[in-house]
């Protein structure tokens, strides 16, 4: 009993803060997150949600704290964390199958895919399919719509097989239409590859339909510290929600429990007028650490 409450998560995020200069973002971040939860992140535009998923990759080292993955301190961007960002540039010269090899390639090393070439282009037929692409492969990146683009950067990031994919407001450039049938998608192929997943995106509608767990991070609270000015603190982890996925329909988002979550979540996180006390933050998952 006594092991398990010692064990560390696969995602270990303790005391971290960030400071650029003068510019306090982050703040006494606490985050445990387990292997195979897809956790969704908000917050106001600004408040550091890209930073915190900096500081998962390995390309932001903090200014206290420390951020481990799987037991290790995050040195530096390594394959074991796939990352995709809301305009991922494609390499332009190379074909769809090609783009989706290389991402298996990067991983491999020279001689060894040099090796297994009819291997890998197998592997990367596969993972166009997962991502419905298959009459698409000999397509060049220009060829495609913004959507499909997006769903090349995910196969090109999944065959790499991370351990972990960061998600920056991926579909955010999408229309609503395709942005949707993307989140349809990025459930099943976290489903099928049992994934973990960190996903940040403005839209909360999203956050809440995708997530097994939302975060939200806000720098509206209030602080402790009486010599500074109200509002000067880096963000936290304010609220932190268990989400249970009952059924994976989008109709899910029409029903009242849904929308008052997010009515919940805007006054948290997106209300400058409401300061909660640190104590008195919404640590509802059983994972949470103020
Ligand atoms: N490399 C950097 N150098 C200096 N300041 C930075 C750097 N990266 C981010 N910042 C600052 O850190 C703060 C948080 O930025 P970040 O991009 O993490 O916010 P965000 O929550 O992702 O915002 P958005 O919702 O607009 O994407 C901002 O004030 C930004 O100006
Ligand atoms: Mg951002």
């Amino acid at each position: 009993m006594m092991e398990t409450v010692l064990m560390e998560k696969f995602v270990q995020v303790d005391g971290v803060s960030k400071a650029y200069g003068d510019n306090i973002v982050l703040e006494g971040v606490n985050l445990r997150m387990t292997q195979g939860e897809l956790c969704t992140v908000v917050g106001p535009s600004g408040c550091g949600k890209s930073t915190l998923l900096r500081l998962i990759l390995g390309q932001e080292q903090p200014t206290a704290g420390t951020v481990k993955v799987h037991g290790k301190e995050v040195g530096e961007p390594s394959p074991e964390r796939g990352i995709v960002f809301q305009r991922y540039s494609l390499f332009p010269h190379l074909t769809v199958l090609g783009n989706i090899m290389a991402g298996s390639r990067l991983s491999l090393g020279l001689i060894e895919s040099r090796r297994c070439k009819k291997t890998i282009e197998q592997e990367a037929l596969q993972y166009l399919d997962y991502v419905n692409l298959s009459e698409h492969a000999r397509k060049y990146p220009h060829e495609l719509s913004g959507g499909m683009q997006q769903r090349v950067a995910i196969a090109q990031a999944l065959i790499k097989k991370p351990k972990i994919l960061l998600m920056d407001e991926p579909f955010g450039a999408l229309d609503p239409g395709t942005r949707e049938a993307m989140q349809v998608l990025i459930l099943d192929l976290w489903k099928r590859h049992g994934m973990t997943i960190f996903f940040v995106t403005h839209d909360l509608e999203e956050a809440v339909y995708l997530g097994t767990r939302i975060l939200v991070l806000s720098q509206y609270y209030q602080g402790a510290d009486l010599d500074r000015p109200l509002n000067s603190w880096g963000a936290r982890i304010v609220a932190d929600y268990p989400l249970r996925r009952v059924a994976a329909s989008t109709r899910v988002k029409e029903t009242a429990s849904f929308g008052h979550l997010i009515g919940e979540i805007r006054r948290e996180g997106f209300d400058p007028e409401y300061l909660q006390a640190i104590e008195d933050f919404n640590l509802q998952h059983p994972d949470s650490v103020l």
